[in-house]
């Protein structure tokens, strides 16, 4: 693999995803990775990645000049291209002055190896306050930005490069150029990492896995969980038995995807629980959030581990126990529980609402490698249906966190339709890809006067939260076209009868967060 050397700052992630773009695996390891250790992984590239902190801090991260010396193409890029300079020789000044944002980069010499085929002058994305005054000995230095006489350099004897600019970010106008020519002319390496190549070697790997024992996944009606599920099934087929809990807060047709479309694609072995009046039962009279998200998990957690015993006891013993749990964790989880650089400690159980470790089954992570976006890349290439696949992330406790008061049947009834009409809506207006999510929010507890027909309603609110976002940390509201955001409303106040307004958030995240509770 190529090798990102994570140094705290959130670059690492978004250097790896790039690199994967072009074609070419990439993981992330710590910062404190001892070198032998890096080396021992035989890496086809080494990326420095940016940090938060200037070379000159108290305990700033070093790079062990050992690493350069070993004959593997290293890229430094901001505070790893500072770290180089220092690791090499040259010299890194405290200027005190910041450069931030877009700037213009001076490309000397456009044949150069990362600059190659590109502009003399190109926009890219700096945030730096150190800057490298002296490059180090045999580096050419091949570019100047307004704040960095020393923007990048290189040295293709000893195949070592480095940006002080942040080529992984969109800003950066050449930036995927500048990466893909790091890797594919300076480390030499073939791009050869593609979609199917990636689905057909996790499904190996997990065969191997499991060989002959048993394994069971609980699918939440999620992209993840039906992408692991979908995969794990193509390996070892009816060994796999997946569990879908209906808790009777989903959106309309979801329950029906997953029992009727997810398997006719993929052909899993399903258990369906319907704990609806179980959920309702748990949930009366409960209107803190917190609360009803406590109680959501914990029902959960007893209804699938009831399931996985059931199955568990009736599978045949003789040579194939049930010893394994499917989970649909992704890589973004895995490095951010400090997991990244091997098999330490990993955010388990987050997908089933935070299954107990005494389930007693070794967990299966097929997907803990992947982006996001490479889930769906694996999904489609598996067969899982592009209804699943594109599926906007929707909470755990579902419509129960989209009731603004306590939930009951009959709320949740009208706030599904009001969703499924906002949801074709905006599918029809084509909107789905350019929008993150679009909570539909009932305000249960909150009654406004109206006037249909020829009478006086006194009905509730709906609430529409369209958000556009990169990955919901931050969000901002999607500007909807008027005339689709009118067909919803007169749609809704039509057609569902309890519903006599509908209003628009227009908070960004944060102050907001993106669901209503
Ligand atoms: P917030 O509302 O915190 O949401 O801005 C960020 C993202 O997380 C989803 N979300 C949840 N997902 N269990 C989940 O599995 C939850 O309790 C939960 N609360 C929020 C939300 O839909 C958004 O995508």
């Amino acid at each position: 693999p190529v090798l990102v050397v994570d140094f705290g700052a959130q670059y690492a992630q978004l250097i790896a995803r790039r690199v994967r773009e072009a074609d070419v695996y990439s993981e992330i390891v710590g910062h404190d990775t001892p070198v032998e250790q890096i080396l021992a992984r035989d890496p086809a590239a080494v990326i420095l990645s940016g940090g938060p902190s200037s070379v000159y801090a108290d305990r700033a991260p070093a790079v062990d000049a050992a690493l350069f010396e070993a004959g593997v193409p290293v890229l430094g890029i901001c505070y790893g291209f500072q770290a180089m300079a220092r690791g090499l020789g040259g010299t890194v000044a405290q200027t005190g002055m910041r450069e931030y944002g877009e700037t213009k980069a001076r490309i000397s010499d456009t044949d150069s190896t990362l600059f190659d085929g590109q502009p003399a002058e190109q926009t890219v994305w700096m945030s730096h306050g150190d800057s490298v005054s002296a490059a180090p000995e045999g580096m050419k230095v091949t570019a100047t930005t307004p704040g960095a006489e020393v923007a990048a350099f290189e040295d293709d004897d000893r195949r070592l490069y480095g940006v002080q600019w942040h080529p992984e970010v969109l800003h950066s106008s050449f930036g995927q150029r500048v990466l893909e020519n790091f890797l594919l002319r300076g480390a030499g390496i073939e791009p050869t990492w593609t979609r199917s190549s990636i689905a057909e070697e996790l499904v190996a790997s997990a065969r191997e896995t499991i060989g002959d024992a048993r394994a069971i996944c609980g699918l939440s009606g999620g992209v993840d969980s039906a992408v692991a599920a979908a995969l794990v099934n193509r390996a070892v087929g009816d060994q796999l038995t997946c569990v879908f809990v209906d808790h009777g807060l989903l959106r309309e047709g979801e329950a029906e995807q997953v029992e009727k479309d997810f398997v006719a694609a993929t052909g899993v072995d399903l258990v369906v629980v319907d704990a609806q009046q179980r959920f309702l039962d748990a949930l009366a009279g409960v209107s803190d959030p917190e609360e009803k998200r406590k109680i959501i998990g914990r029902e959960f957690i007893r209804v699938f581990e009831q399931a996985a015993r059931d199955i568990a006891g009736s599978a045949d013993d003789e040579g194939h126990p049930v010893e394994f749990l499917v989970q649909g964790t992704l890589y973004p989880d895995v490095v951010e529980s400090g997991g990244g650089s091997g098999t330490a400690n990993i955010k388990s159980h987050h997908n089933v609402g935070g299954l107990p470790d005494d389930l007693q089954f070794t967990l299966i992570e097929p997907l803990r490698t992947l982006f996001k976006d490479e889930v769906r890349q694996v999904g489609l290439e598996l067969g899982v249906p592009e209804e699943i696949v594109w599926r906007q992330p929707f909470p755990g406790p579902g419509l129960g966190i989209r009731i603004v008061g306590d939930v009951t049947r009959d709320r949740l009834d009208t706030l599904r339709v009001a969703d499924r009409i906002a949801r074709e809506e905006l599918t029809k207006a084509g909107l789905d890809r350019d929008i993150w999510q679009c909570p539909v929010v009932l305000l249960a507890d909150v009654r406004s006067v109206g006037v249909q027909g020829d009478g006086r309603t006194y009905g509730h609110p709906i609430v529409l939260r369209p958000v556009s976002s990169e990955d919901a940390m931050t969000a901002d509201w999607t500007r909807v076209p008027y005339d689709v955001l009118a067909r919803i409303s007169t749609r809704i106040t039509n057609e569902v009868a309890e519903v006599n307004r509908v209003v628009l958030d227009v908070t960004s995240k944060p102050p907001g967060t993106i669901e209503w509770e």
